[in-house]
């Protein structure tokens, strides 16, 4: 029997406050969260769902830095786009604040603080690299060199982006600081660490054997860090922008990001119940549930359990449902190469349809195994699922009900086998939607939810009320009055996944209030109770606007392939005598066409200052329309020995650069020159 719990504190991961949001996170954390968050909520229970903005952190540093601002300034801009973002989702926070917040950085100072006088720290003093110019300890990201496994010459402290390779600072061959262009040197410098080694044997218990119903990805990521054993973990950095260190001595030093970012949780709970925060963090009572994407398992996990158990007064987490990763078309989703579907372009781009992308986050949810995000399969659960299934049956009770009852509740009859089935089916819907919600498994909850929809629209298939309504009203009046009640079931059902729609149906059906236990009830509405005005729930997507979003993405892969360009090395030196055999001109375009049944030639003929001269070149599918080179002056070798090629003469070589995508472009002079003007 798993225990019981009076309340529940919904905490969702702190985005960091340095880039808007995309799909990947709302699909990762925020949908999931929300619909736990409002599930409850429907059920009346006691819950508060925490977010915020996580705003210290070096990336934000280095971010200010290159745009010349603070990072103040960066964290500003960013809170608020977020902040709007999630508020347009209808992600129910009840609080959604920051750790630039003077509450916050009080709240992580007396944490640390308490823990630093209760002596579970370890003092040590460690080497490392200071940048003297800069007067300043610098951080693994502000430090670039030569990767020792691949030689890339730009390889951050941290990682080698070329290789992948994650580095320490002093594995870089020449080191250069980033903010001053020097060379840093080592220096002595005292931190704190938290002994995690102390902690191993009770987190194995806690984990491994206490919390064995946690998701497989989540224990078994646990597992292999404990498996592998813990070290003590630096809990302060050498930074100016963070929570400064409360202790004397600690100049210039602040709390580690991953220190003071999950306290945040606290200190924005203690903003929203200044008098009554304690109940939801030290009362057993309290049911903790944190919201992860995976790579924030090990600092929910391990390092923050281990901080909370250090103070000795918090409760611990009872679950942890971490998703996997999202993929973008089968790329992992990125914020340097904008390899993302960023929430307020989506919006932007397609207005009111904010179910429509939390549907699809959710039936495709990445909650056991890194999934993928389609814009065809956005297009097809749109079409097929939301407007062919749910869509369609709300509005087919709607429109009959207008049309056969002057859009009033009719009344109802004795009910038929079809209606029993119907009714005997819609019994289990509660229950089997519950259950998954219950064990953090949004995808099949949704897919149950759909399942009323789906019994639904069989429902008026097999009664046919437009048929029935030529002969028989009392019986469509049944049947309509069942339709109905199970478009009110469906208002509710769809609430956690669907606010909007849900809110909608609500509208249509003029009601109110509804609550999750009612789910299965089949006098929501009243006999003769007025309809409100009906419209379409959802609208089909069409082929040309998903053809749109995946060129965007087309274009940007063109332009990341483009920036990532590393041009081929150089050859070896040539003799200045060997470069003077070649005789390189310019000469004017005369004409410039297709060669018949040759792809890719174009032949050119130019005035050389001397006579006219035919060269031929394969570059015709880079001109489309060759015309455009006419009157040009392009660069050609003359001295190229003549070819034949398809039957003409070729008389020399057409001199073109060639992209990074491989395609070629012709050299042209920059001024006009004489024809035969030769290249030196
Ligand atoms: O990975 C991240 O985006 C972190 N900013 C998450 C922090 S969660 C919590 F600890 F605040
Ligand atoms: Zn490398």
């Amino acid at each position: 029997m798993s225990k019981q719990f009076k309340r529940t504190l919904i905490t969702s991961a702190l985005p960091y406050a340095n880039g808007p949001i995309h799909i990947g996170h709302l699909a990762g954390v925020y949908v999931p969260a929300d619909i736990y968050t409002r599930y409850l909520r429907l059920k009346g229970e006691e819950v508060v769902h925490i977010g915020g903005s996580d705003e210290h952190g070096v990336p934000i540093t280095i971010r200010a830095r290159k745009e010349g601002v603070t990072p103040q300034d960066i964290v500003d801009r960013y809170h608020e786009l977020i902040k709007k973002s999630f508020e347009e989702f209808g992600i129910a926070f009840d609080i959604y604040s920051r750790t630039t917040s003077d509450i916050h950085k009080k709240t992580a100072s007396d944490f640390f603080r308490k823990l630093y006088d209760g002596g579970k720290f370890i003092e040590q003093e460690t080497e490392q690299y200071y940048d003297e110019e800069a007067h300043q300890f610098l951080a693994d990201r502000y430090i670039t060199g030569t990767c020792p496994h691949c030689k890339n010459e730009n390889a951050y402290g941290d990682q080698c982006e070329a290789c992948g390779t994650s580095l320490n600072a002093t594995d870089l061959i020449n080191p250069k600081s980033t903010l001053s262009g020097s060379v840093p040197v080592m220096r002595k410098t005292k931190h704190w660490y938290l002994p995690l080694d102390q902690y191993e044997m009770w987190l194995r218990q806690w984990i491994l054997e206490d919390h064995k119903e946690w998701k497989t990805n989540v224990y078994g990521q646990c597992k292999s860090w404990l498996d592998a054993g813990l070290h003590p973990r630096a809990v302060t950095r050498d930074l100016d922008w963070g929570v400064p260190v409360p202790v004397e001595g600690a100049e210039g030093k602040v709390l580690y990001v991953w220190f003071d970012a999950p306290i945040g949780y606290i200190s924005n709970t203690i903003e929203l119940f200044p008098n009554d925060w304690e109940k939801w963090w030290k009362d057993e009572d309290t049911k903790l549930v944190h919201f992860i994407g995976k790579d924030n398992i090990v600092f929910h996990c391990i390092v923050f359990p281990a901080m909370l158990k250090a103070d000795g007064s918090y409760i611990l987490p009872e679950n942890v449902p971490s998703n996997e990763f999202l993929n973008l078309e089968g790329d992992k989703i990125s914020t340097s190469r904008n390899w993302a579907v960023w929430l307020h372009e989506y919006l932007e781009e397609f207005p009111d349809k904010q179910d429509v992308l939390r549907y699809v986050l959710t039936a495709n949810a990445p909650e056991t195994k890194d999934n993928d995000f389609m814009w065809k399969d956005f297009q097809a659960r749109n079409n097929n699922e939301l407007v062919a299934v749910l869509g369609n049956f709300v509005n087919r009770a709607l429109v009959l009900t207008q049309k056969y009852f002057d859009n009033k509740v009719p009344a109802r009859g004795t009910y038929n086998e079809y209606d029993e089935q119907t009714i005997s089916e819609i019994a289990t819907v509660r229950a089997a939607v519950e259950k998954n919600l219950d064990n953090y498994r949004f995808r099949e909850a949704l897919k149950e939810a759909m399942n009323l929809a789906r019994i639904g629209n069989k429902y008026l298939a097999d009664t046919e009320p437009w048929k029935t309504a030529k002969t028989d009203m009392d019986r469509t009046a049944t049947i309509m009055n069942l339709s109905l009640q199970i478009t009110a079931n469906l208002a509710i059902v769809f609430e956690p996944f669907l606010p909007f729609a849900s809110q909608k149906i609500k509208d249509f059906l003029q009601v109110n209030n509804l609550k999750w236990e009612q789910i299965g009830d089949l006098n929501l509405l009243l006999e003769g109770h007025e309809l409100g005005e009906a419209s379409l729930l959802f609208e089909k997507i069409e082929d040309e606007t998903i053809e749109k979003q995946i060129q965007k993405l087309l274009d940007t892969k063109k332009e990341n392939e483009a920036n990532e360009y590393t041009p081929a090395p150089i050859k070896e030196n040539v003799a200045f005598d060997d470069f003077g055999k070649l005789d390189i001109r310019v000469g004017t375009v005369l004409e410039c066409e297709k060669v018949p049944k040759a792809d890719k030639l174009l032949r050119f003929l130019l005035d050389d200052g001397l006579g006219k001269r035919t060269i031929l070149s394969g570059i015709a599918e880079y001109y489309p329309d060759p015309q455009e080179l006419v009157g040009k002056q392009i660069c050609f070798v003359a001295n190229f020995e003549p070819r034949k090629l398809r039957g003409l003469m070729s008389e020399g070589m057409i001199l073109s650069a060639q992209d990074a995508d491989g395609s070629l472009s012709v050299i042209q002079t920059s001024r006009e020159v004489k024809p035969g003007s030769t290249v030196n």
